[in-house]
């Protein structure tokens, strides 16, 4: 199987880029934060105090099955049965996520489930710890950036398209929020490995940024 490890912060791109490249070379793209996300979902559905009370998370976990599945050519999440795609892209789902991606019970559970993945399919990988962590022997790990300010303005832009109420300097101070809970966690923190490729596209549109990212692809799968 060919694994392709792309990580970097929230708002980079990972997921459209991902999405494109996948496309583009034939593999199939795996979201890993929104296992994360559905998982946060659930917590916050049932009441779980995910901040301090880590043995509720954990004996929610031992009672929750998620599935992954492809529609349309669209991962979606099933959760204890349920498709909860549409639910998981919300501000509060997005902290959420991030205050729940720190215990280490979950990251194991969500671990398992990112290698067993990799081992079925040709795939692009998207996450925070996919080239340091998950899949240290990817084909090719990719670092995809962006300064702060760009990266809130593109996570803004999309949460108006959507309808989503908000202000620009909500986006940004969350964004600034989970950029050090997720780099600054003692289990997998997000930090480039060193035999990553850098790819900053702070300067690029969509466009080229899927060209960069193929483009490092090609030069060392070919
Ligand atoms: O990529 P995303 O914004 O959908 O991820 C949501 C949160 O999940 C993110 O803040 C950190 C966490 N996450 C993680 O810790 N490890 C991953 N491989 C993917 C996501």
């Amino acid at each position: 199987m060919i694994n392709i490890a792309l990580d970097g912060p929230s708002g980079a791109g990972k997921s459209t880029v991902a999405r494109r490249a996948a496309e583009i070379f034939d593999f199939v793209y795996i979201d890993t934060g929104a296992m994360f996300r559905s998982l946060a979902l659930k917590a916050l559905d049932t009441s779980v105090d995910i901040v301090s009370d880590h043995d509720a998370v954990v004996s929610m976990l031992n009672n929750t099955s998620l599935d992954i599945c492809r529609k349309d050519g669209q991962q979606h999440m099933i959760l204890d049965g349920v498709d909860v795609t549409g639910k998981i892209r919300t501000p509060e789902v997005s902290k959420a996520a991030s205050d729940i991606a720190i215990i280490p019970a979950v990251r194991e559970w969500v671990l398992k489930a990112e290698r067993a993945l990799a081992r079925k399919y040709d795939c692009i990988m998207d996450g925070r710890d996919i080239g340091t962590c998950v899949l240290p022997n990817a084909d090719v790990k990719i670092f995809l950036t962006a300064s702060a300010e760009a990266r809130a303005q593109r996570r803004h832009r999309e949460l108006i398209e959507k309808g989503i109420d908000t202000s620009f300097d909500e986006v940004l101070s969350e964004m600034k929020y989970r950029d050090k809970q997720d780099c600054e966690r003692e289990v997998s923190p997000l930090r480039m490995s060193e035999d990553a490729h850098l790819a900053d596209t702070t300067e690029l549109n969509l466009e080229e940024s899927v060209d960069l990212v193929c483009s490092i692809i090609r030069k060392v799968i070919n």
